[in-house]
């Protein structure tokens, strides 16, 4: 008998290659990397109330130093420089600007980012500042933080503050980091910062993180700005059967990881009733401000989410423990790689929420940009963060051959950090961090993506 003949081997995979113009970024976030908590009269935030609290960060650390990156932004700036990429999205900590949160402007907090700013653009790197990645200043969070409607008006006029100061040499703003993450983990189930357990009475928060996002808009426009986005966080949600309890259940989670922050936006208005009445009323003057049209969308997508029926258990969710009760029920999506974190690897289902975007919300969709993506691994040698950026590239490049306008792409995240209640355990970097000696080591995954952003 004549053996088989042995399967040709697998041709190359094609280079990947991105339209001319098309942006490439890495995104950090202030309380992830800064440290110097106390210094230069930076007030505190509700991050360092939380994490100095008993049990709140898994292996017990806070993020008073974390990758040192206030005294060491020069080092950080170079590894831009030599990744290539041409855009740096950090943000800027309200409470180091505005330490009570409202009122007087520290002068030295914004020297910090003036510095910053002026190093990026001599290193032709780009700068693209986020105003609020989750460390609202405590002095705000004591009186109710983003429960509150007057957040929402301090947020505008620390915003002035920053747009005031950088506004000459900053050109592309991006409001507020994940209002749902902010909403769900932080004022809904307690795992984040403040650590309320308010389940659906947390939705006064989403209201008005999107109503000071709306305000915000206004004072950049106010100081001139012309190039401005938001980074939500989306993912599309798969009913765990087509039976009409599962997906009536993800139908809903839909509604309020995707809908109930994308709709006031892009369409001026909730996507439900049942929700809006939840919401502090009434909205509709809001509505105007929050959906004041944006230059891009951007979406900070990880992973989808199967969902089922509610159970009458307390399930446990992406390390969240839910509680009874709720009206879905997380299922785990099996036959998948896993990050470090436990999360599935799943690069098709970028391409399967852009189109859905697409499809949703036709012209009322800005231009998109990818303003985070990537995964959690340990060691230098990456390999899978290799994987998993290149599936992520390919599903966004089907995305965009399909007709979505997509502008850019960052890589979550530059540097290894504080990765909120995870502490230090879940590390997202291209470049190691030491936590000892706070040394800095390109990863594999950093000189592969220098490859490709070279190439592209
Ligand atoms: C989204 C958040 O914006 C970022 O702060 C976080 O570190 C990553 N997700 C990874 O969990």
């Amino acid at each position: 008998m004549t053996p088989e003949p042995a399967p040709a081997p697998a041709p190359p995979p094609a280079p990947l290659r991105f339209p001319r113009g098309f942006l490439w970024g890495v995104s950090t976030s202030a309380a992830q990397i800064e440290g110097a908590v106390d210094e230069d009269g930076r007030g505190p935030s509700a991050w360092d109330t939380f994490a100095a609290g008993a049990g709140r960060i898994k292996d017990g650390s806070d993020p008073r130093v974390t990758t040192d990156h206030y005294h060491r932004y020069r080092e950080d700036v170079a590894l831009l420089k030599e990744l290539g990429v041409g855009a740096y999205r950090f943000s800027v900590a309200w409470p180091r600007v505005v330490p009570d949160g409202r009122g007087a402007v520290n002068a030295a907090g914004l020297d910090f980012y003036d510095r910053l700013v002026d190093a990026l653009l001599a290193a032709g790197v780009a700068p693209v500042p986020t105003l609020f990645h989750w460390d609202t200043p405590q002095a705000l969070e004591a009186s109710g933080g983003w429960l509150r409607r007057e957040t929402a008006e301090h947020f505008a006029a620390y915003t002035d503050a920053v747009a005031a100061r950088l506004g000459d040499r900053v050109t592309r703003w991006i409001t507020l980091n994940e209002p749902a993450e902010l909403t769900l983990l932080g004022y809904g189930l307690g795992q984040h910062a403040p650590g309320r357990q308010l389940l659906f009475d947390a939705l006064p928060a989403a209201h008005h993180q999107l109503l000071g996002h709306g305000l915000a808009v206004q004072a950049l426009r106010a100081r001139g700005a012309t190039d401005i986005g938001i980074a939500n966080s989306h993912g599309p949600t798969w009913p765990a059967s087509d039976s009409p309890a599962d997906t009536e259940a993800a139908a809903f989670y839909d509604l309020l990881l995707n809908r109930l922050f994308a709709e006031p936006i892009l369409l001026g208005r909730y996507p439900d009733d049942e929700i809006a009445a939840l919401l502090p009323g009434p909205v509709a003057d809001d509505l105007k401000t929050i959906s004041a049209p944006l230059d891009w969308y951007g979406i900070n997508y990880y992973q989808p989410t199967k969902i089922g029926a509610p159970t009458t258990e307390a399930t446990d969710f992406l390390g969240v423990r839910l509680p009874p009760g709720l009206p879905f029920a997380p299922r785990e999506i099996t036959g998948r790689p896993r990050t470090g974190f436990g999360w599935p690897v799943v690069p098709e289902a970028l391409t399967e929420l852009l189109l859905s975007f697409r499809d949703r919300y036709g012209a009322a969709l800005p231009p998109v940009m990818i303003t985070e993506n990537g995964c959690a691994y340990d060691g230098i040698e990456d390999p899978e963060r290799i994987a998993f950026l290149d599936g992520h590239l390919r599903a966004l490049r089907t995305a965009m051959d399909a007709g979505v306008d997509v502008r850019g792409y960052f890589v979550w995240s530059l540097l290894d950090n504080f990765e909120w209640a995870e502490g230090f355990g879940q590390r997202f970097g291209l470049v190691h961090v030491d936590y000892t000696t706070l040394r800095r080591t390109p990863k594999a995954s950093y000189r592969w993506l220098r490859g490709v952003v070279a190439e592209a």
